[in-house]
């Protein structure tokens, strides 16, 4: 389990930034995020949305590319934001987007304080429900 300090109004400011730089042409509902990496990198995401609704890519989705991008590792503290600047609550489908690259423990920022992704996706699925499966599957006869 990984402790930090997390200056989430700095982390804030960075989902704002990004907030600002959202393709949201249908929704104008700007979204933007932010997370602290296991080596100290700041990352960031906006929603950039589709003609065809249904291909929009949430903020969320841009985060965890630019995770990679830029060297990997695992995310430490999550924020994000919408339009007016106010704490958002990350979609279901993005909750378990950020679990696969979650550290033990991620924090993220929520309406209702500082929470753990195991506090807001309990009992998740994840890559460990597929190497167990694995595990089994290789030891039965
Ligand atoms: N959205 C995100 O970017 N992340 C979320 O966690 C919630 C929803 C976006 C998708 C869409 O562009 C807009 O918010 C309205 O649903």
């Amino acid at each position: 389990m990984i402790t930090v300090t997390v200056n989430w109004p700095a982390l804030r400011e960075v989902a704002l930034a990004a907030m600002k730089t959202a393709y949201v042409p249908y929704s104008k509902f700007p979204v933007g995020v932010a997370a602290l990496v296991t080596d100290g990198r700041i990352i960031s995401g906006c929603n950039v949305e589709n003609a065809s609704y249904g291909l929009t890519l949430c903020a969320e989705c841009g985060l965890v590319s630019a995770l990679h991008r830029s060297g990997g590792g695992q995310l430490v503290a999550f924020t994000c934001v919408d339009g007016n600047g106010n704490i958002l609550m990350p979609c279901g489908r993005c909750r378990q987007l950020l679990y696969e690259h979650s550290a033990p423990g991620m924090l993220l920022e929520t309406v209702s304080g500082v929470k753990t992704i195991d506090e807001v996706l309990p009992d998740a699925f994840g890559p460990r429900q597929l190497a167990d499966y694995r595990v089994v599957k290789e030891s039965t006869p």
